[in-house]
């Protein structure tokens, strides 16, 4: 199956990252600007839809609406379009796409590039056979969830942008033990292996205990966790977590609206 990318940027990379090893996919780009990738460059996007089955809106919410435009000229009915776009839904690509055209909305992460990501997906034709097809190439790529599109606000909140939000956390950790004095790669080496630590204490403990149990047990009364816990009780830190959750979701419901 050849696979288009429109628009190479953090996202296409990351997809095709995750998918270079894979045997019998093909895939090639078209963007402003060559981008010396190593992939197959299409200076016109008819070229680029002439050659690819799956072809991939990896462009900014701002630029899809331009994108969709010019591929109104081209025939595109036995492709599979799929838009990882934050906020546009299918209704929207259908106002300029032809009712017949086959989508798939995902909202990925940049995990795909470590076939780690948690992808939402949607589609308005899911009894078709490359749709199947592009669910599975995702199922390669992390784990998959079908939901509904108005479920995609929050998740774009929590599984989009959540990477950048557990790690704006993790950096106020490594900005904590800058009173170490040791150098950058080190700091970043110990808060690492504190998230990989910490990760695998849940996966394995997880199958038999909640994460209150699991935080319980780092803690004792009146001991150092202990301290810290309440004072994240007390200011209420998982409410701001929520608040800041809220907040992504909402933005993602403004573009949706622009
Ligand atoms: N990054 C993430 O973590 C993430 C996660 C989930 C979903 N998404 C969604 O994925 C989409 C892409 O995000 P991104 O982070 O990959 O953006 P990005 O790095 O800015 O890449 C956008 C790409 O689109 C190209 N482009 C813009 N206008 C174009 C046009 N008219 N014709 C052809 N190519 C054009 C840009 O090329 P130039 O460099 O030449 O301008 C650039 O290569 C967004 O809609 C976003 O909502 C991103």
């Amino acid at each position: 199956m050849n696979h288009g990318f429109i628009g190479f940027g953090h996202l296409a990379n990351a997809i095709y990252e995750g998918l270079r090893e894979e045997e019998d996919l093909r895939f090639g780009y078209f963007a402003r600007n060559d981008k010396q990738s190593g992939l197959p460059f299409f200076a016109r996007l008819e070229d680029l839809l002439a050659f690819s089955d799956v072809i991939w809106l990896t462009i900014k919410p701002q630029d899809l609406s331009g994108i969709l435009q010019q591929l109104q000229s081209f025939p595109y009915t036995d492709k599979v379009f799929v838009s990882p776009v934050a906020g546009k839904s299918i209704a929207f690509i259908e106002r300029y796409l032809d009712k017949s055209a086959t989508l798939v909305r995902i909202m990925p992460n940049m995990a795909v590039a470590y076939r780690k990501s948690v992808t939402a997906f949607a589609t308005n034709r899911p009894d078709d056979e490359k749709v199947q097809a592009v669910y599975h190439t995702l199922a390669s790529l992390g784990k998959v969830v079908r939901l509904e599109e108005p479920q995609f606000d929050l998740f774009t909140a929590v599984f989009g942008s959540g990477p950048a939000f557990i790690l704006a956390y993790l950096k106020a950790f490594k900005d904590k033990i800058r009173a170490f004095d040791l150098p950058e790669t080190v700091l970043d080496a110990l808060v690492l292996e504190l998230s990989e630590g910490t990760l695998r204490y849940y996966s394995e403990g997880c199958r038999s205990q909640t994460l209150e149990e699991l935080i319980g047990a780092i803690s004792s009364k009146g001991g150092t966790t202990q301290a810290g816990l309440d004072y994240f009780r007390d200011h209420r830190l998982a409410e701001t977590a929520d608040e800041m959750l809220e907040a992504a979701r909402k933005r993602s419901e403004e573009m949706g609206r622009g």
